[in-house]
């Protein structure tokens, strides 16, 4: 198969003018991608696909915002479901420069916490952990701190 074969392949989902294309998305997590990303919320024209082949992750989704450039904070809230996430910016049809995301210092409102009764799992209040360790992932809760590690880390 030649490359520009390939790029056909690829280009399930139309090509933008201008904007943001996040790549890489583990295919079950694309609408919580969404939540966190706030783009249900948004007037911006989106275009995403899902359960697409990827070699490394099985199966991803694919996210396309247009005329919208993520500031750094608020991308990296993705970190944590999607940790390979590429975003690739788009000026003019052309991909100007790609940026993977980064694990923050501080995870609010995204997991939950493991210690059962954690004021945060009994009453409505917005989760907060210290990020102490990347590889496993590992949450110092703000409030009872204890520590939520790599598979004990749930979604709200
Ligand atoms: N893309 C797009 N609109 C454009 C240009 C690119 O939607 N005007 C999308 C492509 O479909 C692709 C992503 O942006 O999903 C990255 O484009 P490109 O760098 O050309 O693709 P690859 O070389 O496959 O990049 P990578 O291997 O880093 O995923
Ligand atoms: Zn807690």
């Amino acid at each position: 198969m030649n490359s520009n074969d390939k790029k056909k392949l690829k280009l399930k989902v139309s090509a933008i003018k201008e904007g943001t294309v996040i790549d890489h998305i583990p295919a079950q997590f694309l609408f919580k991608v969404i939540a966190i990303l706030g783009l249900d919320k948004i007037e911006n024209q989106i275009t995403f696909g899902t359960n697409l082949e990827s070699g490394k992750l099985g199966s991803k989704a694919i996210i396309k915002v247009s005329d919208k450039f993520f500031e750094t904070d608020e991308i990296n809230k993705i970190a944590l479901i999607a940790p390979h996430a590429k975003l690739n910016i788009i000026r003019d049809y052309e991909v100007v420069e790609k940026k993977v995301v980064e694990i923050p210092k501080e995870i609010i409102g995204i997991v939950k916490c493991f210690n059962p009764k954690c004021i945060t799992n009994n009453e409505t209040i917005t989760t907060r952990f210290k990020v102490v360790g990347t590889s496993p992932i590992a949450l110092q809760c703000r409030y009872c701190e204890k520590h939520t590690v790599g598979e004990q880390i749930k979604m709200v």
